[in-house]
């Protein structure tokens, strides 16, 4: 199904109105302050099989849902573990998704079959305000079709779903640009399923330890998404360990991201002051790459601490490295 007009997504700058189509059934793309989600009603099956459709998302890949504030949760799950009201308490709003037990009007699509869901309460004042207008558990990927970069701005979500998508909720870039720290709560230590915008740190500084997805030979203790292909541009990406070796790179159609002030002599160039400066500007880069046809991305590596943590596994996966842990990827 398109647009509800001419075909088209409707663009939208009432988080109201856009609540109300999402209680209607539509599929409604709105900011975060991760990156842009692909929203959809988690009670309704029409919906959330419309939307799997739509990204192009295999059907073994588990949703988020999205609530805006912890009083929902006993919409999404049952017997909250007392790990995920601490977590949510601490760092939400904000990038964080614990996974707790399913409530049964969470319909089996979203969680992909598991008895588990994963529960997020986004801090973007319009992603707020168009969750409190809906009054429902929203189910929402980011907004990219499968396997693509994700979207931090809403004219990258509207190239990839241009004529597909109901509407979309107009916002700002997203502040963070990179997705939500995955924890499942339902084992007795913190288990990390993919790390994003709260840093393991944080996560170990409250509860003493925490586990991470990989690290060990146990079957299914990794988050399902994590085994597909995944934040892929055209181009290819190549990483570095120092900014002198992307500046010394002489190749035409590439883009370099790096710390260093000195662009290369040729391609284009992207330099970042901080990890949190190249993370917002990561993926809206390996886009822009393919808007300018460029044929390679030469990026430079950062240390895997705090920020860098997740950086450092969405670089490696947009390079098909794969070595967060060895595990794979989500969509
Ligand atoms: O920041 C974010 O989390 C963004 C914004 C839109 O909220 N959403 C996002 O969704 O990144 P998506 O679908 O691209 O990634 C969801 C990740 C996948 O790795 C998926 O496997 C994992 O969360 N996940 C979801 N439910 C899960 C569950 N019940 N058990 C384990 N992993 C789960
Ligand atoms: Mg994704």
């Amino acid at each position: 199904m398109g647009g509800l007009l001419m075909g088209r997504p409707e663009l939208c700058y009432e988080p109201v109105r856009a609540g109300e189509l999402l209680k209607n059934g539509c599929l409604v793309a709105f900011p975060t302050e991760t990156v842009y989600g692909l929203g959809a009603d988690a009670t309704s099956h029409k919906a959330v099989s419309r939307l799997f459709a739509l990204k192009g998302r295999p059907s073994n890949n588990p949703l988020i849902v999205h609530i805006a504030a912890i009083e929902q949760i006993d919409q999404v799950g049952i017997n909250i573990p007392e790990m995920a009201i601490t977590l949510l308490r601490k760092f939400s709003p904000g990038p964080i998704t614990v996974v707790v037990p399913k409530h049964p009007s969470i319909v089996p699509g979203v969680t992909a079959g598991l008895e588990t869901v994963g529960v997020r309460i986004p801090d973007d004042p319009q992603a707020q305000a168009m969750l409190r207008a809906a009054q429902l558990p929203i189910a929402a990927p980011s907004a990219n079709r499968s396997g693509r970069p994700s979207c931090t701005t809403y004219q990258s979500v509207l190239e990839d779903f241009d004529g597909d998508l109901d509407a979309i909720l107009i916002g700002q870039s997203s502040r963070i640009g990179l997705e939500s720290t995955v924890v499942d709560c339902t084992r007795s230590i913190p288990h990390l399923l993919r790390p994003g915008g709260v840093p393991i740190e944080h996560i170990r500084g409250l509860f003493g330890s925490v586990t991470v997805a990989g690290t060990s030979v146990e079957p299914n203790e990794n988050s399902p998404g994590r085994l597909h292909p995944h934040y892929r541009p055209k181009a290819s990406v190549h990483l570095f360990n120092h900014p002198e070796e992307v500046v010394a790179t002489r190749q035409s159609a590439y883009l370099a991201l790096t710390s260093h002030a000195r662009a290369p002599e040729f391609g284009w160039h992207c330099t970042f002051s901080s990890i949190d400066e190249y993370a917002r500007a990561f993926y809206e880069a390996l886009r822009e790459t393919d808007r300018r046809e460029l044929s390679r991305v030469l990026c430079q590596r950062v240390p895997p601490v705090g920020a860098g943590l997740a950086l450092m596994d969405r670089l490696e996966r947009a390079a098909d490295v794969r070595s967060f842990h060895g595990s794979a990827s989500d969509s």
